[in-house]
């Protein structure tokens, strides 16, 4: 299967993809999380995409897809958290997965008010080794900076600075809301009113995939 989990930054994307890919045995592809992680190693991608990261803005979409090509083919299936972002990425998606016949299964809309959005993302901190996501508010790790998955560094991101957010969501609605259109007008989008508990946002997520159907799911 191929999943993709489509949302404003701060609609909960990467911990529920961590936590589907449990669940599901699939394989949780975040191109964010690559991005730090080739930034962590300082390769050249790395520096490069630094810049538009802390900005706010999206990394060009030729790196993004060179990058996440060699991924998509996992033989366990695929939740893709991050990507497509553009209307381009979206289509060279569609082109790579055609090669292989497996077109994407299911689009994942995940809705949340952008109030609610710069609450979550003004109280995030990740761990920089296995990138999982806290909130110092309401979901801190057990001891104050360090990762109860993995024990590493927990930490601010730097694109979760006001100016920066304010970036990212203006880029979200720029560039990231026409892919939705995009997939809309295939069919096979479901609506997920990401708001609740992370469980509850969870059950409704795992219900719309075993229910494999598009529409909007339990609110
Ligand atoms: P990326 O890491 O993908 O950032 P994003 O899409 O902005 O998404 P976030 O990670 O901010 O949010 P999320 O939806 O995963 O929420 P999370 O689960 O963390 O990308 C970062 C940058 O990399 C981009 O800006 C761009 O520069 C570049 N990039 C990446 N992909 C790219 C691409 N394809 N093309 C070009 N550039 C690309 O949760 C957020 C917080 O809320 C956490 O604290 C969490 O604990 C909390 N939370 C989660 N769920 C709930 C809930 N139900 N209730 C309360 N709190 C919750």
């Amino acid at each position: 299967m191929r999943i993709v989990l489509l949302g404003p930054p701060g609609a909960g994307k990467g911990t529920q993809a961590r936590r589907l890919s449990e669940s599901t045995g699939m394989k949780h592809l975040s191109t964010g999380d690559m991005l730090r992680g080739e930034v962590t190693s300082g390769t050249k991608l790395g520096l490069l995409a630094k810049g538009f990261m802390d900005r706010g803005d999206l990394v060009p979409d030729s790196h993004i897809i060179a990058m996440i090509q060699q991924h998509i083919d996992d033989p366990a299936g695929v939740l893709l958290d991050g990507f497509p972002r553009t209307v381009v990425q979206a289509r060279a998606l569609d082109t790579a997965l055609e090669k292989s016949g497996t077109p994407v299964d299911q689009i994942l809309h995940m809705s949340v008010e952008v109030d609610e959005l710069v609450r979550r993302l003004s109280g995030r901190a990740l761990c920089g080794d296995c990138q999982t996501p806290y909130n110092l508010e309401s979901d801190p790790p057990s001891k104050t900076g360090i990762c109860d998955r993995c024990g590493g560094p927990v930490a601010v991101r730097n694109d979760d600075k006001p100016e920066a957010v304010a970036n990212r969501m203006k880029v979200y609605q720029e560039l990231t809301a026409p892919v939705l259109d995009y997939y809309r007008s295939h069919g096979n989008v479901a609506e997920i009113v990401a708001t609740g508990s992370p469980d509850e946002v969870f059950e409704k997520l795992s219900q719309a995939i075993r229910s494999g159907k598009s529409g909007v799911m339990a609110n």
